[in-house]
């Protein structure tokens, strides 16, 4: 299958909105303060678990300025959604700490905190459990965040293990980690003639739109033109955006703004959950694999289940007769986990790739060589052809610009200057695919060709790119095409979500613009019009389909101190076409500073007692910082897959922090000789 013809796709024109964005005039959420707008501040639960017993508000309310105090007592009520995140003043139980128990609204923001921290809850508290025991009791979800099912089994796994002449078996652990876009959650509500007119950071103004229309049986509108980050924890709504919208309808016509502070985004908004992963591979002498076992346990929110699919890609990545994969969920009273870049594939990559790192030790082999001999030719589990699948390539081309072969494979070999230096390879791959339900519609007015739909533009470049792509389709230069996203005014389109936005908003534009053409050619005339639904892709079901990565990793670990820095990171991508050159780069490198983050530095921890994340803030979770990121390089192999869309674009939002974790552990531990199994890795696992 080829892909349609590319002038402006694969070259870097200019993000559209740059400028706005740099001179401060692109509006977010947070940014539309209208006159009279009431500042919410949130009244948060102090215990883990329980029932609310009485709510004092008398002081607050007595308080000048303070317009409203909501509490479960008065606040409208709200159809059931099914989504228990969403049941927000609607009763007395509490089912995590820092749970929304009331708000209260005021002219300031200084006014409205100093009320809410005078509302008086009295509860009575139950016993929780809040710190994650992968012993402690477990259960087998019914399905996992990605909708797969939780177990599967191919052949006779423990009989194979017990039967294979070389077995790895170790356990690896992940923890609990939090989204930190650079702009946090924030939503201005305002109740207009019973209508909610709603400002929201999102990846998926119809989706809020969808949600919050269901809650309050009301017409929504949504609007998210601009949005700082999303990374999963602004898919689905939370609490704090139906907080505001409700306290909203308590004050008719008055717009009310809730922005989030950085440490509610450690209470309220998801965290991909921790995990511990039992691997188990047993292999011939010569690298093949005769098992692969990933057992996962995880931590999921007693009042809402999201489980991690840690294991989702031990499915498909490589070749082996006999196979299992499962997921067991361990419930605890916290906040609920949700999805976060690459659930599933970014922990689950880590237990994969370090046992596959472990294995190639054992054997005494190269572990590109390992990865390679343990190619599949088709899905190992469903069986179907790949649609491509780049992943030895990823291998060969990124081991030769990286120098791999220069390096002494035995461990703790180079010590330069103090520093102890090694180098590692890890691998990993994402599903591509596309959302149905989007509709484009193009307008030729004024001598342009206006191109709507409800995408979202989350620092991605949807923007941009969704401009390439109708420009190409319609066979016309980029300055001839108006791309507006970012508002349910516009045409239906699904979420920033999956990294399959660009694949499902671009198929859906090009199929509206074939019909454009089909319809007036090339000429048209003011007013001509045409739009589409997202089509089905009639290789949906013939092909499996995925973009890969092979990530390479230099690390150095000081001598004395067992301080770790990452020298050198290479990703080797296949993933398609690159829409955008720059755009996509960057994408893929962000990625890859986020896995330097996971495999370094990232970890919320929660104090048992408590039921709270205690580094609630970015001085306590520490991120990986300019300093941290020394030569960072993403590279690209030539793909062209007609059969995932006609762009012939893998989703790439995603895959750039998979495997990074795992190149990283096995640099380190090709460095010092030293195995983590658990992350982050920090000085203290290397002394
Ligand atoms: Mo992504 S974690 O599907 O927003």
């Amino acid at each position: 299958m080829t892909t349609m013809d590319a002038r402006s796709m694969g070259t870097s024109v200019r993000r559209i909105e740059g400028p706005d964005k740099v001179t401060g005039t692109a509006p977010y959420a947070g940014d539309t303060v209208a006159d009279g707008t009431l500042v919410l501040y949130p009244v948060q639960a102090t215990v883990a678990r329980g029932e609310i017993t009485a709510i004092d508000t008398s002081a607050a309310t007595a308080l000048p300025g303070v317009a409203a105090v909501v509490t479960h007592l008065d606040a409208p009520r709200l159809a059931d959604d099914g989504d228990p995140e969403h049941r927000v003043l609607q009763g007395t139980t509490v089912h995590h700490r820092g749970q929304y128990v009331a708000a209260v609204l005021a002219d300031h923001a200084e006014v409205a905190a100093e009320a809410a921290r005078l509302v008086v809850v009295s509860y009575d508290e139950a016993p929780s459990t809040t710190g994650f025991d992968p012993d402690g009791g477990s259960y087998t979800p019914s399905a996992l965040g990605n909708g797969q099912a939780p177990d599967s089994v191919v052949g006779d796994p423990d009989a194979a293990l017990a039967a294979a002449p070389v077995v790895v078996k170790a356990s690896y652990a992940t923890p609990m980690e939090h989204h930190n876009p650079m702009e946090p959650h924030a939503t201005t509500a305002t109740w207009v003639d019973g209508r909610a007119i709603v400002h929201e950071a999102s990846q998926g103004a119809d989706l809020a739109r969808q949600t919050l229309a269901t809650l309050f049986d009301a017409e929504v509108e949504v609007s998210s033109p601009h949005v700082g980050g999303g990374f999963g924890t602004k898919g689905f709504l939370h609490a704090g955006t139906v907080l505001a919208v409700l306290a909203a309808r308590t004050v008719p016509g008055r717009p009310v703004r809730f922005a989030l502070g950085r440490r509610q985004m450690f209470e309220t908004v998801g965290y991909r959950p921790a995990t511990v992963q039992h691997m188990a591979l047993g292999a011939e002498a010569d690298g093949r694999l005769d098992a692969l076992v990933h057992d996962v346990v995880g931590a999921t929110a007693r009042y809402k289940e999201f489980v991690e699919p840690a294991g989702g890609s031990s499915r498909s990545m490589y070749a082996a007769p006999h196979r299992r994969t499962s997921h067991r969920a361990v419930p605890l009273d916290l906040d609920a986990p949700t999805y976060m870049r690459a659930p599933g594939e970014a922990p689950g990559s880590f237990g994969l790739e370090c046992a596959m790192d472990e294995l190639a030790v054992a054997l005494d082999m190269d572990p590109i060589e390992l990865r390679v001999r343990n190619e599949p030719s088709v899905h190992p589990e469903n069986g179907l052809p790949f649609s491509s699948r780049g992943l030895v390539e990823c291998l060969r081309t990124g081991a030769e610009r990286f120098g791999w072969s220069t390096w002494d494979r035995a461990p703790r070999r180079r010590l330069v200057d103090g520093w102890w230096h090694g180098v590692g390879v890890g691998c990993g791959t994402f599903p591509a695919f596309r959302m149905p339900g989007s509709t484009a519609e193009i307008t030729f007015t004024g001598g342009r060709y206006v191109v709507a739909i409800g995408a979202a533009d989350i620092g991605q470049g949807a923007r941009t790119v969704l401009t390439q792509i109708a420009a190409d389709a319609l066979g016309v230069d980029v300055g001839s095409i108006e791309v507006e996203i970012g508002s349910t005014s516009l045409p239906v389109g699904s979420i920033a979500g999956g990294s399959a936005g660009t694949a499902s908003w671009g198929s859906t534009v090009v199929e509206a613009a074939d019909r454009f053409r089909d319809k007036y050619g090339e000429d048209p005339d003011d007013g001509d019009h045409a739009d589409a639904a997202t089509p089905d892709n009639p290789w949906a079901e013939e092909f499996a389909m995925a973009a890969y990565v092979a990530q390479f990793a230099e690390v150095a670990v000081h001598a004395d101190t067992g301080e770790i820095r990452v020298p050198r990171l290479l990703g080797t991508f296949g993933v398609g076409r690159i829409l955008n050159p720059t755009l996509g780069r960057s994408q893929l490198q962000g990625g890859m500073v986020w896995g330097l983050s996971m495999a370094l530095h990232e970890e919320s921890v929660v104090d048992p007692r408590f039921g709270e994340v205690i580094n609630h803030d970015l001085a306590g979770y520490h991120i990986a910082a300019n300093a941290d990121v020394r030569e960072i390089d993403a590279q690209w192999i030539d793909e062209d897959d007609g059969y995932v869309n006609p762009m012939g674009a893998k989703g790439i939002g995603e895959i750039g922090i998979v495997g990074v974790a795992a190149a990283i552990a096995n640099a380190t531990y090709h460095a010092t000789g030293v195995r983590v199994r658990s992350l982050p890795i920090t000085c203290d696992d290397l002394l």
